[in-house]
């Protein structure tokens, strides 16, 4: 049964079969490349629009960065897309059929969309497998799998998890001993063990080495295709590794979109936030 759910959502992934293919109820429909859709939201904090009339488009697979000014509405538009904040008006889909205004934030979180807020938060008593091992989407089986023997594929999949963040030598250290940057890696991972097709990253590489913010780049990018990734950040070194498109917030809404270079030779852009 799994592997059936699994070839479908790979189906999807490469966009094929889309066209003849009736999308079911809670599938995910990507035909049209396009994973999610933010339209003319504004939100309103009395009176004051932290969000104002903000569109903008995020493609499958896409890495893209979003950059501005403190109080851009950065945060609030993550807040928008995962359900925490009801927008005043304004879409906002994720593919071309779910309806992201009208779904709880579990039911958002269910559909495929991870959330890494600033701070880490890995359970520090646990080890880093446990961690992986806890954050894995099989619900409640999983409280009973921590006493039992995890199932093979489990098994694969977290130690394929602990390479990808680079923690495969820390498997058995408690992550309350790990530092920062490679906590702030294995909430990533946790996030991955979900399986989310979009994946939104606050400020991921705030407080960590310029090592350690190297690595994160290249874990994005290594990322980005099998799943989709928007990363507010200001550290520009970091957004120029992730070389993706670079959205430009500025109060609630769009200032400039483009390659990094083009926007950081914007005369609006330079204004408003790099010239600072
Ligand atoms: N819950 C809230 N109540 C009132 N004002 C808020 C709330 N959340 C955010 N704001 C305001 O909305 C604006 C945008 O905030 P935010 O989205 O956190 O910006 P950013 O993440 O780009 O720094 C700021 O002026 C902030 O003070
Ligand atoms: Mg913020």
């Amino acid at each position: 049964m799994n592997a059936a759910v699994t070839d479908t959502e790979r189906e999807n992934w490469e966009g094929e079969a889309t066209t003849s293919r009736v999308v079911q109820p809670g599938e995910l429909d990507l035909s049209h490349k396009v994973i999610l859709y933010v339209d003319d939201i504004t939100v309103s904090f009395d009176g004051f629009k932290a969000l104002n009339a903000l569109s903008l488009a995020i493609d499958a697979g896409e890495l893209r960065c979003i950059i501005g000014p403190n109080g851009a509405g950065k945060t609030t538009m993550m807040d928008v897309i995962t359900g925490k904040t009801r927008p005043d008006a304004g879409k906002a889909f994720f593919g071309q059929t779910m309806d992201l205004t009208r779904m709880s934030e579990p039911e958002i979180a269910h559909a495929g969309i991870g959330r890494k807020f600033q701070k880490p938060t890995v359970f520090e008593n646990h080890t880093v497998f446990e961690n992986l091992e806890l954050a894995m989407k099989t619900d409640k089986r999983v409280w009973r799998s921590l006493f039992a023997q995890l199932a093979s594929d489990e098994r694969d999949r977290v130690a394929e998890t602990l390479r990808q963040i680079r923690l495969e030598h820390e498997a058995d250290r408690v992550a309350g001993l790990l530092s920062h940057g490679q906590k702030q890696w294995l909430e990533i991972g946790m996030l991955l063990m979900q399986n989310p097709r979009l994946l939104l990253l606050d400020e991921p590489v705030a407080g960590m080495t310029d090592d350690e913010t190297e690595r994160t780049a290249e874990l994005f990018v290594s990322l980005a295709g099998k799943h989709s990734l928007v990363v507010v950040e200001h550290d520009m070194a970091f957004v120029e590794a992730l070389g993706g498109l670079v959205t430009v917030l500025h109060e609630g809404s769009v200032l400039a979109e483009g390659d990094l270079a083009t926007v950081q030779n914007d005369p609006r852009v330079i204004e408003v936030y790099l010239g600072r």
